[in-house]
């Protein structure tokens, strides 16, 4: 956070850089990326590639933010979201680019994901609860905007460990 490639809009991918070994070598440096922090979403600005990918991979077991459902390594290649109810709910969000820190911000839990696949293909797909704001926050580093800005109520944000040794008090 303050680096200014983080608030910069990213880029399109274009069609024609998908399925390249340019992109295969991207998809790797996130995934790796990803793995060292133990994090569950990655986005391309992150590693300062302006473009608009994002990965998401939720394993199986426990994470940083206790156990979810499961999802493989997926990557989002100029994803859109859509909204299908506007009905919130608050999660303590953290990020790679905000080290020690978590945030309580509330999003949508039922949105369609629009992207194109490392294959190519158009694909679509619709979340609910928790890996929904996964993929609000990924998609939201494609426009600049960190969970920082979205957070209404100051006094939570937090440092993690605090976080840990105090509790939610939401
Ligand atoms: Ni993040």
């Amino acid at each position: 956070m303050g680096h200014p490639h983080l608030r910069e809009v990213a880029a399109p991918v274009p069609v024609e850089m998908i399925g390249t070994p340019e992109m295969e070598l991207l998809l790797a440096d996130m995934h790796d990326t990803l793995e060292d922090y133990g994090g569950i979403g990655l986005a391309a600005p992150q590693i300062d590639v302006p473009l608009r990918i994002a990965i998401i991979e939720i394993p199986a077991g426990p994470t940083r933010y206790g156990e979810l459902e499961a999802l493989p390594l997926t990557a989002f290649i100029n994803p859109t979201i859509e909204v299908l109810n506007p009905a919130a709910a608050g999660n303590w969000e953290g990020c790679l680019s905000v080290p020690g820190l978590r945030g309580w911000v509330e999003r949508p839990q039922h949105i369609r994901v629009t992207y194109t696949g490392t294959d190519g293909a158009s694909r679509e797909l619709e979340l609910t609860g928790f890996p929904a704001t996964v993929f609000q926050h990924e998609f939201d580093h494609l426009d600049g905007t960190l969970y920082v800005d979205r957070i209404t109520d100051s006094t939570k944000l937090v440092f993690e460990e605090e976080l840990a040794r105090f509790g939610a008090k939401d």
